[in-house]
């Protein structure tokens, strides 16, 4: 009996579940009230069973149709008041989540994280520790749906958009792309791998052992590591420190120390906050938000950059800190 039920590994998965069967038992409930109802009456009062007369002409009972409509309108709108606060919960990373760029191609899943390990079809995660996903595509819609944490989200090219969970039971749990993707779409496989804390730690930490016997680069970023040094080199490399102060002064772009989450005021008087697809956008398509007392003059950056490269410089960017 228990092949039949899915593992329940995430905090929000009894939340979904409670849901899911609320609707089921009071659907259940209601269409057995109909079929169950439907089948009395006509057993009940077949001709064979009532005395052959007219039947008199109901016009109807003001007050028990206002009821049912009533009654209805309060299942509904709970149900609706429960979704949408579970749907919020879901949206919502809490601060202070561990952050994981997951990528997908066709077809398979690359996870990168802020150290700048790289796994392939792989996440691993620790136990207890929410875990938000920034996620896009190198190519066509994918989605990604771990069925144990019951999180599902698409995953688009050109945008991030992003996931979160925390597991609450170690283990191995598949991962399916659920957006039909092309010929291996059904073989877009991975798993998230659930530690221990300390096994966690242990696994993180062998990774910085083996980064540490590779000639490291000069010590004036030591305090930077992984994807936020990779950020710093090509930020460098690329051109972006001519023009972009990381000390708060003004020079010929927009300052960029601590401007993560904060709100900007472009040219056009709108508003619009600093996130990961707004700093994604300024990189690969400069022109299309312009910053209030600036003017349109920084070349794209698009096809120069992996997309691993956009992640390492948004990493670098957010590193010296703001609203997160
Ligand atoms: Cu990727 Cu379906």
């Amino acid at each position: 009996m228990t092949a039949f039920i899915l593992p329940s590994a995430s905090t929000m998965a009894s939340h979904v579940d409670a849901l899911f069967h609320f609707l089921l038992v009071t659907c259940g409930v209601a269409l057995a009230i109909i079929v169950f109802g439907k089948l009395f009456f006509l057993f009940r009062f077949h001709r064979s069973r009532v005395e052959e007369e007219k039947s008199s002409y109901i016009t109807g009972h003001t007050v028990t149709e206002a009821g049912v409509a009533v009654l209805l309108t309060i299942w509904v709108m709970f149900i609706f008041w429960w979704g949408w606060t579970d749907y919020k919960a879901l949206r919502t990373a809490p601060p202070g989540a561990m952050e994981i760029h997951v990528t997908g191609r066709q077809w398979s899943w690359e996870a990168l994280y802020d150290d700048g390990r790289r796994l392939t079809n792989e996440l691993v995660v620790p136990v207890g520790r929410p875990v938000k996903l920034l996620m896009t595509s190198k190519d066509v819609l994918h989605s990604f749906f771990v069925p144990a944490f019951r999180v599902k989200q698409d995953v688009i090219p050109n945008v991030y958009t992003s996931l979160w969970f925390e597991a609450t039971k170690e283990g191995e749990y598949p991962v399916y792309c659920a957006e039909y993707c092309g010929d291996a779409h059904s073989a877009m496989l991975a798993k998230v791998r659930v530690l221990e804390p300390h096994a966690f730690e242990a696994w993180a930490m062998a990774y910085e052992l083996e980064q540490e016997k590779e000639p490291s680069g000069e010590g004036e970023s030591a305090k930077l590591e992984g994807l936020a040094k990779q950020g710093e080199a090509l930020f460098a490399k690329s051109g972006c420190v001519a023009c972009h102060s990381l000390e708060g002064k003004k020079v010929i772009g927009p300052q960029l120390n601590g401007i993560f989450g904060t709100e900007v005021e472009l040219a056009d008087g709108q508003k619009v906050s600093i996130d990961e697809n707004y700093l994604r956008e300024s990189i690969l398509e400069p022109n299309a938000k312009i910053v209030k007392g600036f003017a349109p003059m920084m070349p794209t950056m698009k096809g120069q950059l992996q997309e691993s490269e956009v992640t390492a410089l948004i990493t670098y960017i957010k590193s010296f800190g703001g609203k997160k």
